[in-house]
């Protein structure tokens, strides 16, 4: 699959090691010169490719957006005809002052995303827990899988996101349409605050049990 990144920070680049590692034909959205950013991503997988913005979305099956939430707009709005029927997996969150919800909990990040972005198949995921998760999602000694729950509105990019979850190791849980996004940002304040906040370990993950 031919897989794009705009943003390739703390969260973009693991998983585009990761899912490069995979197989995936892995671009990285990137200006020239290359920022450090991008040099970092190259050093950790050299076989991780870059193009210029605009080329690397209109050639991908596939968009991650992990950019800081307030740059989403000028983001997307560089690659906005290239973006048009695009799966773009948002791993966003908005995040406000004393670790509120960064829009007031009136909408989702997602939701707003959608309306930027409204030609795309927006599939909120890799959110909910810290980078470090992405860094290495294997919890050794445990039966099950560590979740990652996921939501949107379109079924097909919702297959396509949890064949790329399960790749990464985790399972996938469809927890519903993109008007889930909210609470899943929720539970990603949850996860900072006790982790960030608290004294909880960066390596908490939750698992689904069903019986
Ligand atoms: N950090 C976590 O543990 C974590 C976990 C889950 C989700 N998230 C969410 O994931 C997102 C990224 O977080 P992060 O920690 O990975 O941030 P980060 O390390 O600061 O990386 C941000 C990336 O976005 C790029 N970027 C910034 N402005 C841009 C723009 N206008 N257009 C295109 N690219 C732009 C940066 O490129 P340059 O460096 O080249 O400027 C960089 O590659 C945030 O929304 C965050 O809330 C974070």
């Amino acid at each position: 699959m031919n897989i794009a990144f705009i943003g390739y920070g703390n969260v973009g680049a693991p998983l585009a090691d990761h899912l490069q590692r995979a197989g995936h034909n892995v671009v990285l959205a990137a200006d020239q010169p290359l920022s450090e950013t991008a040099q970092k991503a190259l050093k950790r997988n050299s076989n991780l490719k870059t193009a210029p913005p605009r080329e690397a979305v209109k050639e991908a099956d596939v968009v991650f957006l992990a950019t800081p939430f307030q740059a989403n707009e000028a983001a997307t709005g560089a690659v906005a005809a290239e973006l048009e029927g695009k799966v773009l997996v948002d791993c966003t969150n908005p995040v406000g002052p004393g670790l509120a919800h960064g829009l007031n909990s009136v909408r989702s990040g997602s939701e707003m995303l959608q309306s930027l972005a409204p030609k795309t198949k927006v599939v909120k995921a890799f959110t909910i827990y810290g980078f470090e998760n992405f860094e290495n999602s294997a919890y050794p000694g445990y039966n099950v899988k560590p979740v990652m729950m996921f939501c949107g509105a379109d079924p097909t990019a919702k297959q396509v996101v949890a064949q790329l979850i399960t790749e990464l190791g985790w399972e996938p849980l469809d927890v519903g349409g993109l008007e889930q996004a909210l609470h899943l940002e929720h539970v990603t304040l949850l996860w900072v605050r006790l982790v960030r906040m608290g004294r909880q370990s960066p390596n908490l993950v939750w698992a689904a049990l069903r019986r």
